[in-house]
């Protein structure tokens, strides 16, 4: 088949390169950013008087057709057109004859490449943002049924002090709503528009870069044309916020898995959240939060894939960067996965309170308010620190927690110590006298969470 750009070649492309070559299977795509960037592009060509506006309006509506019939499913891509870009530039040719072939005055795949790109990936954003969003509702709506639901906190994976559900959910918030701003973030670099920069030098026709901007939605026009068709740093910060969101999913993932197993059991996930063993019939697997977990790494993958496909290229474009694709597709594509998946998950799983309340009176967990309540009584905290340290090695002994020992027990280890030392270091209030901003009592969350709901709302 005769190709687009053959007319300095004799000999046609060896059927294994052209395999080797084409990029139709994966950047098809991207068919709706091209033909919408080549509608773009030709109705300024045509108002700037570059081709006949007639020719101009050929164009838009043969496009406007090979869009519906693609939607339609009545078109078949070919590999020997390579790619998204020259297979609809071929069709439209076949289809309205001498107008399509002024379609790619002043402009270069170099550029439509990009241009299809950033406006792939901006749409691809726009729906991940939503993900996020809803995971950011799913947090606050969650911590709101658990403000009192006192578990233990971790540090080393040893117990640590007392927390609450919300509180942990509401650590994730947090993650979720950072990751919120870095795509946004992430989004302002990636609106800007290429077309103009052609192969890699500009161009000699007046285009008005300006309108077809515009016209795309884009904030601004790049300001350099080598860097205009080589740059894929969007792609990579892109794959860097997408590596951070599965980091956070996979943390808790990783923390869904430790609670369902049964030296846990804080959690039990929902039947339809969970799958069984082939042999073993007693079997309950949290395979969804593991799946999750393990899809992570590939989205770091492609992130250290993309990084390393673009660290030696010299500018400007070059057929390497035909590698971006994949990658980029399917790290969006896994995070699409597991963000509603894993929303689910939590929404439709088991809290398992009273075992949490007893998980966080193992432990000693509220040995650093022992030591608080000495501070408070007149003790320098290095010496309160030493004193219960005593304490916790004597209960230790005697198979006791601290709010066990008897006052006589206490008086022992300190005169200071009064009655008050019970309600002083039961696990309500070790969590609800931390009402210092960011900490776990309940009104403090509560404060957080209907922070968190306003924030919501104004997005
Ligand atoms: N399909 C190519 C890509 O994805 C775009 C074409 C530019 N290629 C070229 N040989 N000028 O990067």
């Amino acid at each position: 088949m005769a190709k687009l750009w053959g007319g300095r070649f004799q000999k046609s492309t060896d059927k294994k390169v052209d395999d080797f070559n084409s990029s139709i299977r994966f950047d098809q795509r991207m068919y709706k950013q091209d033909i919408k960037g080549s509608i773009a592009h030709a109705s300024m060509l045509a108002k700037q008087g570059i081709i006949p506006k007639e020719d101009g309006e050929k164009i838009v509506t043969g496009l406007k057709e090979i869009l519906a019939d693609i939607e339609a499913g009545k078109i078949e891509f070919e590999i020997d057109a390579e790619d998204i870009h020259m297979n609809v530039e071929k069709i439209l040719i076949e289809r309205i004859g001498e107008a399509g072939k002024r379609l790619h005055t002043g402009r270069s795949r170099n550029d439509q490449v990009a241009l299809d790109l950033r406006m792939y990936l901006r749409d691809e954003t726009d729906q991940i943002r939503q993900m996020l969003i809803h995971a950011l509702q799913v947090m606050v709506d969650t911590a709101s049924l658990h403000t009192e639901t006192i578990m233990p906190g971790y540090t080393h994976l040893q117990k640590a002090q007392p927390v609450t559900f919300a509180h942990h959910l509401m650590a994730y918030y947090e993650m979720f709503k950072r990751d919120l701003s870095r795509l946004d973030d992430c989004k302002k670099r990636m609106n800007v528009m290429p077309l103009g920069s052609g192969a890699l030098a500009g161009t000699t026709y007046p285009l008005d870069r300006e309108f077809t901007a515009k016209e795309l939605g884009f904030d601004a026009v790049s300001q350099n044309s080598l860097d205009g068709v080589s740059d894929r740093d969007f792609v990579i910060e892109l794959a860097s916020c997408l590596s951070l969101i599965m980091m956070h999913l996979s943390r808790f993932s990783e923390e869904l898995i430790l609670w369902s197993s049964h030296e846990f059991s804080f959690v039990e996930m929902d039947d339809a959240f969970s799958t069984g063993s082939s042999i073993m019939p007693q079997k309950k697997n949290p395979d969804v939060a593991e799946l999750i977990r393990g899809k992570t790494g590939r989205v770091y993958g492609h992130l250290m894939g993309l990084l390393t496909t673009m660290k030696g290229i010299p500018l400007a474009y070059n057929k390497d960067m035909q590698e971006d694709k994949e990658p980029i597709f399917d790290a969006v594509d896994t995070v699409k996965l597991c963000l509603p998946v894993f929303c689910d998950m939590l929404c439709t799983m088991t809290v398992k309170k009273d075992n949490m309340l007893k998980g966080s009176k193992g432990g000693f967990t509220n040995a650093t308010d022992v030591a608080d309540y000495l501070v408070k009584k007149g003790l320098p905290f290095r010496e309160a620190h030493a004193v219960v340290g005593r304490m916790v090695f004597y209960s230790i002994e005697h198979g006791k927690a601290l709010d066990e020992l008897s006052l006589e027990e206490f008086k022992e280890f300190s005169d200071i110590i009064d009655e008050d030392i019970y309600t002083a270091i039961s696990m309500e209030t070790c969590v609800n006298d931390r009402k210092i901003i960011g900490g776990p009592a309940k009104e403090t969350v509560q404060r957080a969470i209907d922070a968190a709901k306003e924030y919501i709302s104004a997005l």
